[in-house]
């Protein structure tokens, strides 16, 4: 049997193209004790693998040039040799960017979705989901009457803490890029206000949302939205720094030399600008994420958006768009027609 991968061919110095990426098709290994043979369905594009493709320090090693690209899969079990499995059992696993893959069992999780689709498990109900959960639990604190922001907001990460903000009382302030985009997070998800971050008053119209200023600012992308929030964090303020995407094709450079400022700001305002990676928080906060998250998921109470493009062919593209904004939801793609 054969399998199709997605693989690293050489590194970007800036934003990846197509030519950074090949496939492959090989022979599968043969089924060995405490293994699993996997059938992909759905893969996760996520904005961590630019990262990964980079041999820059950083927290996690970067794919190899030459490796299958890392990533996180939705996947039917084909083959067990693992009691722990059976045939037909829906599973999730960092396959890579793979048709289809041989596991060892201890590395497979059921997907437990609560009665949310299978897809779930990558987006709100997986990775992106918690880190929201996490990052809000633990460092953003939401409290009734507070207003927090967002940005990136009609994403798996942004549209679950402005849902989450809401539902501890606070006013939730989204930022997105576009009119569609902006559209669906005040009418869909509920947030309070939603400011275009391509807009050319995008400063002025987000301190005009923000008239009590910015207790939480939950930083997903950096860049000039930070440059908007920065000044309008109240005292006390709590930014959980998730993620930068608006650098990590390169470094955004203002020409000035801000960290007199920004650190003179953090001592005035008392600051708690605190970065994180989810696998921090899963010893303590995983079971209640997948609890309360997954029965207000089961319910409706909080709403998600998939972006799912057919092909594991079409994987490279749809990541490259994802990097500018050209998804419109948690991005996956649809490996198993
Ligand atoms: N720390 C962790 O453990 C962890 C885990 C998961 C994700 N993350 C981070 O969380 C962030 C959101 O992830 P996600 O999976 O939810 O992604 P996503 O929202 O599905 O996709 C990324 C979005 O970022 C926005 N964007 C891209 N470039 C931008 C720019 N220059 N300025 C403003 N917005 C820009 C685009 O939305 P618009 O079109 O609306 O601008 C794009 O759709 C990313 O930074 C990611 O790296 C961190």
């Amino acid at each position: 049997m054969k399998a199709t991968s997605i693989i690293l061919a050489s590194r970007p110095a800036a934003t990846p193209g197509p030519e950074h990426f090949r496939m492959e098709t090989a022979e599968m290994p043969a089924l060995r004790d405490n293994q699993v043979m996997l059938r992909v369905l759905f893969l996760s594009l996520d904005p961590y693998m630019r990262g990964r493709m980079s041999a820059a320090k950083s927290y996690a090693d970067p794919v190899p040039v030459g490796g299958v690209m890392e990533g996180e899969t939705v996947c039917e079990v084909i083959q067990s040799q693992s009691p722990s499995f059976k045939g037909g059992e829906i599973v999730r696993a960092m396959t890579g960017w793979r048709s289809h893959a041989v596991m060892d069992a201890a590395k497979v999780r059921h997907v437990d979705t609560h009665g949310a689709p299978a897809s779930t498990a990558l987006g709100v109900l997986g990775m992106p989901g918690f880190t929201a959960y996490g990052g809000m639990k633990v460092i953003g604190q939401p409290k009734s009457g507070e207003t927090v922001v967002v940005a990136a907001a009609s994403g798996p990460v942004g549209s679950l803490v402005g849902q989450i903000a809401k539902l501890a009382g606070a006013r939730a302030v989204g930022i997105a890029g576009g009119k569609d985009k902006c559209a669906y997070v005040k009418d869909e998800l509920g947030f309070d206000r939603v400011i275009d971050h391509r807009s050319t008053s995008f400063a002025s119209e987000l301190a005009e949302a923000c008239p009590g200023g910015v207790d939480v600012y939950f930083e997903n992308v950096g860049g000039h939205v930070w440059d908007g929030v920065f000044p309008l964090l109240n005292t006390y303020a709590r930014v959980p720094v998730c993620g930068l995407i608006a650098q990590y094709n390169g470094p955004v450079d203002s020409g000035q030399d801000r960290l007199p400022a920004t650190m003179s700001a953090i001592l005035r305002k008392s600051l708690l600008i605190r970065g994180f990676i989810n696998t921090e928080f899963l010893e303590h906060h995983y079971g209640a994420f997948q609890n309360e998250i997954g029965t207000l998921v089961a319910s409706g109470r909080i709403k998600y958006k998939e972006d799912i493009v057919d092909g594991l062919e079409s994987a490279p593209k749809a990541f490259i768009d994802m990097l500018s904004g050209g998804n419109f939801g948690k991005l996956l793609v649809s490996v198993g027609r």
